[in-house]
């Protein structure tokens, strides 16, 4: 496999979609514009709802972007391996524009001719009754169907509260046995770190009324994400997502401020990873404008600095470090 840095990635999967003639924007903000029922943009799609739902966009009705997403729901679970609160999402999207036919040849050829990761070690999944993206994976692509994973709502059916939602395929990577948990049935969908998902192609298709109601966009649409950093990890075949290239810089600094090293002591492990983590976020959060307050989005931003703080202490460091990172 190719050696390539986050940067690189980023910049190939952009310009691979500019080259389908999706149009190159700028992420949006981490405070939604226009969605005052959450506090932070969560996924790619987040600031491109109006358009997904029948609004022009001025770019046109291919666009690709790198969003900046917040996600701190499961705040208390960041410090494992495999946690963050920040990440970059890549994404694809098509309003009432290419479907299913053109989503799932692009990612088959992103991932396997400009990336080059190894086909056999690729495994697409579909909704369960989706059969017309099956057929796509199966007759176009040349998936053997017994290769083909079919799921329910749970895990293949996108939808984000209220709002415009649909079936899903997914793309699994197969990390390895040095990855599973070697239970018997261990397998694509499974709960262990050896099939890690990395890449969800959304047919938008339908508008979820919040109430579980859903009725038929007049548009179809294309939502894909991708997260950067679960994407790096596999090409770059580290552990987990602070061993990639930029989490590692910011990993090895925590470590260098500590006098100590990653990896040596569980413990500590925990503690290099959560502000490893909450001072990316804390770090895009004031960019875009958001000041440690004692309510709403700044109260967790005050919350992820004094968390980080608190576990520099745990680290032994004296004085103010967040800074220097
Ligand atoms: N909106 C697709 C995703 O975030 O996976």
């Amino acid at each position: 496999m190719k050696q390539l840095t986050s940067a690189q990635l980023r910049e190939m999967f952009l310009k691979f979609m500019e080259s389908k003639g999706c149009a190159r924007i700028q992420s949006a903000s981490v405070i939604p514009e226009n969605d005052p029922t959450v506090l932070f943009t969560t996924a790619g799609m987040h600031p491109l709802v109006p358009y997904l739902m029948g609004a022009k966009h001025p770019a046109g009705t291919r666009l690709t972007d790198v969003q900046k997403c917040i996600r701190t729901g499961d705040i208390d679970d960041v410090g494992d391996p495999s946690h963050l609160t920040f990440f970059e999402m890549l994404g694809n999207f098509s309003f009432g524009d290419y479907f299913k036919h053109e989503a799932i040849a692009w990612s088959w050829e992103f991932l396997t001719e400009v990336v080059g990761l190894d086909p056999d070690r690729l495994y697409p999944s579909v909704y369960l009754e989706d059969d017309e993206a099956f057929d796509i994976w199966n007759k176009e692509i040349g998936i053997p169907a017994d290769r083909i994973y079919r799921f329910g709502k749970e895990d293949n059916f996108w939808e984000h509260g209220a709002g415009p939602c649909g079936p899903c395929s997914e793309i699994y990577y197969d990390r390895g046995e040095k990855y599973g948990c070697g239970k018997p049935g261990c397998t694509v969908g499974c709960d262990c770190d050896r099939y890690m998902e990395i890449w969800n192609n959304v047919f938008t298709q339908f508008d979820n009324d919040g109430e579980g109601h859903y009725t038929e966009l007049e548009q179809k649409n294309i939502d894909t994400g991708m997260g950067l950093e679960r994407l790096a990890s596999v090409v770059q075949d580290v552990d987990s997502i602070f061993d990639v290239d930029t989490l590692c810089a910011l990993r090895n600094k925590v470590c260098e401020l500590a006098h100590t090293e990653y990896k040596k002591d569980e413990e500590k492990d925990v503690s290099i990873r959560l502000i490893t983590d909450h001072i990316r976020s804390a770090t895009f959060m004031i960019s875009d404008g958001i000041m440690p307050t004692n309510e709403g989005r700044g109260y967790v931003l005050r919350r992820l600095i004094r968390r980080a703080a608190r576990h520099g202490r745990l680290l032994g460091i004296q004085g103010p470090f967040l800074v220097d990172l």
